[in-house]
């Protein structure tokens, strides 16, 4: 750890949380809030939808593009470096000049938020939990959580199934949830020809979706080249208002989510999106969205994971529309 990665925290408060600071942004928790300040401003938001963006935040190592924890709050991922913000992707705020931005090492911001994440969750809260099926994460310090929020997503190097990824979770320990009892859980029946028994696999992807004890945490479950199938269950709200730095597409594959589509730089609304079981859609480049599942349903998430996209849109020779009509 180099000396810029040192998480800085204070001693806890009369509720018992540390406050972090990291650059001229300082963090602090009560009972209920989250508060935020910089040089120019301050903010504050709910505990419960602070946590739930921070341990994606953190688990997703900064996802593609933006992550908006509310309007106000969030990162920027430069893969390598990241920029924390407030207030930079708010029309109100920029026009007001209370934006701020800092640009940090990746591995500098990311201990801080683990270390934030650790000291603000309590036993009773998992923030990968739909809020049917966990504690409430308010009051004073009581305990952690330590084993929910360090929860590996999984990552298949080439399939869920084939030699070396063998994660698969249809076991005991990755019960049948609660809303998918009617999913089949049958295997495919493959017959190999001799000499590729360890090249072709096959695998019930809702079978697999079923036993998801996560909600809004894509897993990559195949890689073809730069093609990432990333299917996820989801319940309730996706916690974070993601800006894609790339075009994305979803796949419905059970339920229905509908989705708030905003311009990405201001927050503008652009559309909103219902897509039901079989829908298929692309998100544009230079959008930012949250998702809203009244059910658990099942999703696939289709990335292009190329590292040179965000360089290939910014030099207008890769579209932000899949489609020209
Ligand atoms: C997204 O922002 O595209 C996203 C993130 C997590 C999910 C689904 C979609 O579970
Ligand atoms: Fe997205």
């Amino acid at each position: 750890m180099s000396m810029n990665e040192v998480v800085q925290s204070s001693a806890p408060n009369g509720a018992g949380y540390k406050s972090f600071t990291i650059g001229a942004f300082t963090f602090g928790r009560d009972e209920f809030f989250a508060r935020i300040a910089w040089p120019t401003g301050t903010h504050v938001l709910s505990v419960d939808v602070f946590l739930r963006a921070l341990q994606r935040d953190v688990a997703w190592d900064f996802f593609y593009g933006t992550v908006n924890f509310d309007s106000v709050i969030g990162t920027v991922n430069h893969y390598g470096t990241v920029d924390l913000f407030a207030g930079r992707y708010n029309e109100s705020y920029r026009k007001a000049e209370l934006d701020y931005v800092e640009n940090f090492e990746s591995g500098h911001l990311r201990e801080t938020f683990k270390a934030m994440l650790e000291d603000w969750t309590n036993s009773e809260f998992d923030p990968f939990a739909s809020p049917a099926e966990t504690g409430k994460p308010f009051g004073e310090k009581s305990g952690s959580n330590t084993s929910a929020i360090t929860r590996r997503r999984v990552a298949a190097n080439r399939m869920v199934g084939v030699p070396g990824d063998e994660q698969i979770r249809t076991d005991a320990s990755h019960p049948i949830n609660r809303m998918f009892a009617d999913v089949s859980q049958d295997e495919p029946l493959l017959e190999a020809e001799p000499g590729f028994e360890n090249e072709v696999a096959a695998f019930n992807l809702f079978a697999y979706l079923s036993r998801s004890d996560v909600t809004w945490n894509p897993s990559v479950v195949s890689v073809c080249k730069e093609s990432l199938y990333c299917p996820t269950t989801e319940e309730y709200i996706l916690p974070v208002i993601h800006g894609n730095d790339r075009i994305e597409w979803f796949v419905q594959l059970s339920d229905e989510i509908r989705w708030e589509v905003e311009d990405g730089d201001t927050g503008k609304k652009r559309a909103a999106v219902t897509m039901k079981a079989g829908d298929v859609a692309a998100m544009p480049g230079d959008i930012r969205h949250q998702g809203y599942s009244p059910k658990r349903s099942m999703l696939l998430v289709w990335e292009n994971g190329s590292p040179d996209l965000p360089r290939l849109i910014a030099a207008g020779q890769a579209p932000i529309y899949p489609v020209d009509f």
